[in-house]
């Protein structure tokens, strides 16, 4: 039948659609509202939401003998998380590293001793595509089975041509052969290979050659502009050569210390700026004119032992719009779940928990040029859903540290049943 859905999940104890923010991301009190439904339900048509309402309704529009149905036992549900900043591609892993960090060597002393992302350059150099492709599939289904729907994932562990190259080919890859969205993003500006350590401009010069090559691969180009990786001139260069070749930007920025990339950001209409760990209140006024999304990344300074959280409260209060992501990477932050950093956000930044999944939802979809299509349960979106083992949203963040995700639709499809992968 023409209007007659493919599936109906029903009885959801609440329903956290995140509806209204389609346009542009939510700021200041809508941060607080989660368009919760009581009792709520879904019907489904051909991966996307349908109809969206309560089990009364819905029940009563739809004859629910001939449609297959989820009763969801008065649990709650929401979007599939959408995890706006990864790192997800790489070989090896830095535990050593970690240990010495433990021990009390700081993460720059590290990479002054030529370990820190160099060393995962050496190690990811070294597979093939699709060596990295089976390690990363792993890496995805983990992320899937904790709510994760949408994932972004940088390139930046190859810099040069060819290992770049190889990074985008094996996102590519997951791309046509995973169930979760994955965006690219090219970042052959993560640091300076050990290769051209006495010449950086020149290796300035290979990114912005490596750009049109990178364009078939990824829409996005991030720069990490920072203390350690490039300074705000070569990031400018960068920038404008990436405008040239059509990409959208992005820019990691004051995660360690402000060497003047926000402004840069705004002037060349960055579509996120990520990090801002040390973020100043100068900043929070020039964001606040711009359309950036502010990407927060509570895991960084928790791994890194740092006692520098990006300014949430106050960048709130700005009018500031703010989303939430993993960072996921084997050396600032080895945690894919996104449970965690909703945790991490009330606790470390004092998010409320509608703040927080806000963050993770909608605004992260933002950040990612994608809320046409993500971040909502509302009719004519992509039916992404998750279904949790709790009846209150907000014990997602206050039981921390175990996974809340029981079901998990991606497209309309159950792709995780009773917490186990449905592939
Ligand atoms: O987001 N900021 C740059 N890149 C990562 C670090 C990656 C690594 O250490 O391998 C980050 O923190
Ligand atoms: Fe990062």
């Amino acid at each position: 039948m023409e209007n007659q859905p493919d599936l109906i999940i029903y009885n959801i104890g609440q329903l956290l659609t995140i509806r209204g923010a389609t346009q542009k991301p939510k700021t200041s009190c809508q941060m607080d509202d989660l368009g919760i439904i009581e009792d709520g339900a879904v019907a489904i048509k051909e991966g996307q939401f349908f109809y969206v309402s309560t089990t009364e309704e819905i029940m009563d529009i739809y004859d629910s003998g001939t449609i297959k149905t989820i009763n969801a036992s008065g649990k709650a549900a929401m979007p599939g998380f959408v995890d706006c900043h990864t790192h997800a591609v790489f070989g090896g892993n830095r535990a050593a590293e970690f240990v010495e960090r433990i021990k009390g060597t700081t993460y720059h002393e590290i990479l002054k001793k030529g370990g820190g992302i160099v060393n995962t350059v050496n190690t990811t150099r070294k597979l093939s595509a699709e060596n990295l492709a089976a390690l990363t599939k792993k890496r995805l289904d983990d992320m899937l089975l904790h709510g994760t729907t949408t994932v972004e994932i940088k390139s930046g562990y190859g810099l040069d041509l060819m290992n770049e190259i190889k990074m985008l080919k094996t996102i590519r890859h997951l791309q046509k052969t995973h169930c979760l969205d994955i965006v690219p993003t090219f970042l052959g500006a993560h640091t300076i290979p050990a290769e051209y350590k006495y010449d950086p401009d020149a290796y300035v010069g290979l990114v912005c050659d490596m750009l049109p090559f990178a364009r078939e691969y990824a829409a996005f180009c991030d720069v990490f502009c920072d203390e350690g990786a490039f300074n705000a001139k070569q990031t400018e260069k960068i920038f404008l050569a990436a405008k040239n070749a059509g990409f959208q930007l992005k820019l990691h920025a004051n995660e360690f210390k402000d060497i003047g990339g926000i402004p840069l950001a705004i002037k060349y209409d960055a579509v996120s700026v990520e990090h801002l760990d040390c973020l100043t209140s100068k900043e929070i006024h020039q964001l606040s004119g711009s359309k950036a999304v502010c990407v927060l990344l509570p895991g960084i300074p928790l791994f890194l032992m740092q006692n520098t959280y990006a300014p949430a409260k106050e960048m709130l209060e700005k009018g500031l719009s703010i989303a939430l992501a993993t960072d996921f990477n084997p050396g600032t932050c080895p945690c894919l779940n996104m449970q965690i950093m909703i945790t991490l956000a009330s606790l470390k930044m004092s998010m409320t928990p509608p703040h927080a999944i806000n963050a993770a939802t909608i605004n992260a979809a933002h950040a990612l040029s994608m809320a046409n299509r993500i971040g909502s349960i509302e009719a004519g979106k992509q039916a992404d859903m998750i279904i949790l083992d709790i009846d209150d949203y907000q014990q997602l963040s206050y039981y921390f540290g175990i996974n809340h995700v029981q079901t998990v639709i991606k497209k309309g499809r159950i792709v995780v049943e009773n917490k186990i992968l449905a592939t």
